[in-house]
């Protein structure tokens, strides 16, 4: 390997998880990012091992990405055991890859460093600013409904995505590397750094030097993930506005910790703390601008009242230490605390007898008309069901109408897709109508929008209520009541109840049969019930 004795003798061997792939659009840049990180890694007198792990590219993962996230931590965390390393930078970016590497991190408990991988710039088409997701959504409604053509889709494709890095809405993928950050583990300021700015690249190497610091520390991540940190977490995710994603990734990544988030205690912070950065898909701006705003510094910053400030970071410095000079340079993408975008926090948490274990909405990017809303469902049995009959002329649907998607959940799909923001009825938005009220068991991208009630629990592949529900029954939803409800008698569930049958599985063998025996549902995080808990105390075998 070309390697001599005093290239590595006595020093912290770093490893470099990379998750770079051809199919990864997020992470075209992760070989020359790998490098950076390198070169601070010998500057500070360590040794980089570079290590490829599952790449976990949202785009072309199939069936969905997040059956994998638990592949992939599995994968950081063995290969951070089974190889002679003191340490790791972790390379993330799109949706998955940042809780799973840091849910492996969590488990292995090596001194580590999360260096994420940058948003995108902004998009254009025509001088108009297409943000990332989001303006598929809106645009494939317009092309559905006859508004652009063909041509004009092609050059919407062409404009989206103009450089690397991942989304540059506040999708799954900016909330997650935000809330790295806003956990400790990240660079100060680190997440919000366009992955085609030069700081990006500065960011990289010095984020090399820090992993070398921290092996010498012993600097792990259980010194860092405190309930604190998470609280601390939580409050950034309502105050962005975050992606509903993240409390799935949020509760899985704590219980590596050892640590149990109720979802009650997200509604809880989401009721006291606002909504203040007025980004896409909740707000109108984009990443690019947040950064020039003064990034993520700048917005916890003005969260600093809500925040615990003594936690530990990576670069052993406090959250308060980190965070005490930044400033907001431009209040109108970053508000201050008592002019916010919305007065509640992101997320809500319902809960009824349609969700008895939880659910959640995205109330931001919800239109208030329907936060209190009654109306007939139309019931979808699962995605194809869906696929076939949601633009035929002849369904019974108006605006008024709920649409229910079954078997999409954890079990149900498999993977718990982002299949939540259910498109509307063509016929419907030839009307213009192009919000309505959406009730499923599955996930939905961040950069999504619209009154979508997603991951509900119990799913209904393992017998949930949704599973039950039939045409025509009436759903209620009261977003400030936090709840979502059938009106439907007791005796009637139970007469249902008794009649559903199970689906077959998806899977009789391999990974998908592992992940159908062991995936928990929504409120716990999906992650495998064997994975949970606080790193192992007991010594590992010594095997030679
Ligand atoms: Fe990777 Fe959106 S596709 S973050």
């Amino acid at each position: 390997m070309g390697w001599d004795s005093e290239d590595w003798d006595g020093k912290p061997v770093i490893a470099i998880l990379n998750t770079w792939s051809d199919l990864n659009t997020c992470h075209t840049h992760f070989k020359i990012l790998a490098e950076q990180v390198k070169k601070g890694i010998l500057q500070a007198g360590g040794l980089p091992v570079e290590m490829p792990v599952m790449s976990l590219g949202e785009i072309y993962t199939k069936p969905t990405s997040m059956l994998y996230r638990n592949f992939l931590a599995m994968e950081a965390e063995e290969t951070l055991r089974c190889h002679p390393i003191d340490g790791a930078v972790l390379l993330g970016g799109c949706d998955k890859t940042t809780p799973a590497l840091l849910m492996g991190a969590l488990s292995m408990d090596l001194p580590v460093v999360y260096v994420p991988g940058g948003p995108m710039l902004r998009g254009n088409w025509r001088g108009e600013v297409l943000g990332s997701g989001s303006d598929v959504w809106k645009y494939w409604d317009e092309k559905r409904a006859g508004n652009i053509s063909d041509d004009d889709w092609a050059e919407i494709e062409d404009g989206i995505a103009r450089s690397p890095g991942h989304c540059m809405t506040m999708g799954t993928a900016s909330t997650m590397t935000a809330l790295a950050e806003a956990l400790g583990f990240t660079l100060p300021g680190a997440s919000s750094i366009p992955a085609s700015d030069s700081n990006h690249q500065r960011m990289a190497t010095q984020s090399g030097r820090q992993a070398v610091e921290n092996v010498w520390q012993d600097r792990k991540p259980s010194q860092i993930a405190s309930m604190e940190a998470f609280e601390n977490a939580i409050v950034t995710d309502m105050a962005i506005g975050g992606s509903t994603n993240a409390i799935v990734h949020l509760v899985a990544m704590a219980g590596r910790a050892g640590l149990k988030l109720p979802l009650e205690k997200f509604d809880e912070i989401s009721q006291r703390v606002p909504f203040i950065l007025d980004v896409r898909p909740s707000g109108r701006f984009l990443m690019e601008d947040f950064y020039y705003a003064g990034g993520l510094r700048a917005l916890l910053k003005q969260l600093e009242s809500l925040l615990h400030l003594d936690c530990l970071t990576v670069n052993g410095k406090t959250l308060g230490e980190n965070i005490a000079s930044a400033e907001v340079h431009q209040p109108e993408v970053i508000r201050p605390l008592d002019q916010p975008v919305s007065t509640a926090g992101g997320t809500a948490i319902l809960r009824g007898n349609l969700a008895p274990h939880g659910a959640v909405i995205k109330q931001t990017a919800a239109d208030p008309a329907f936060w209190q809303h009654t109306g007939p469902a139309v019931v979808f049995r699962d995605y194809n069901d869906l696929a076939a009959r949601i633009d035929d002329p002849d369904l019974p649907v108006t605006k008024d109408s709920v649409i229910v998607l079954q078997n999409a959940g954890p079990k149900g799909a498999p993977g718990m897709p982002e299949w939540g923001m259910l498109p509307i009825p063509k016929k419907l938005l030839e009307q213009g109508v192009r919000d309505m009220v959406r009730v499923s068991d599955a996930r939905m991208s961040g950069t999504s929008y619209g009154t979508c009630v997603l991951h509900i629990s119990p799913e209904s592949a393992i017998g949930g209520p949704l599973a039950l529900l039939r045409d025509g029954d009436e759903i209620t939803l009261d977003i400030p009541g936090r709840s979502i409800s059938a009106n439907l008698s007791e005796e009637e569930w139970e007469e249902r109840r008794r009649s559903w049958q199970e689906p077959a599985p998806h899977y009789a063998r391999g990974f998908g049969k592992l992940y159908l025996d062991h995936v928990t549902q929504a409120e716990e995080g999906c992650d495998f019930d064997f994975l949970h808990g606080a790193p192992a105390t007991v010594a590992e075998p010594e095997i030679h």
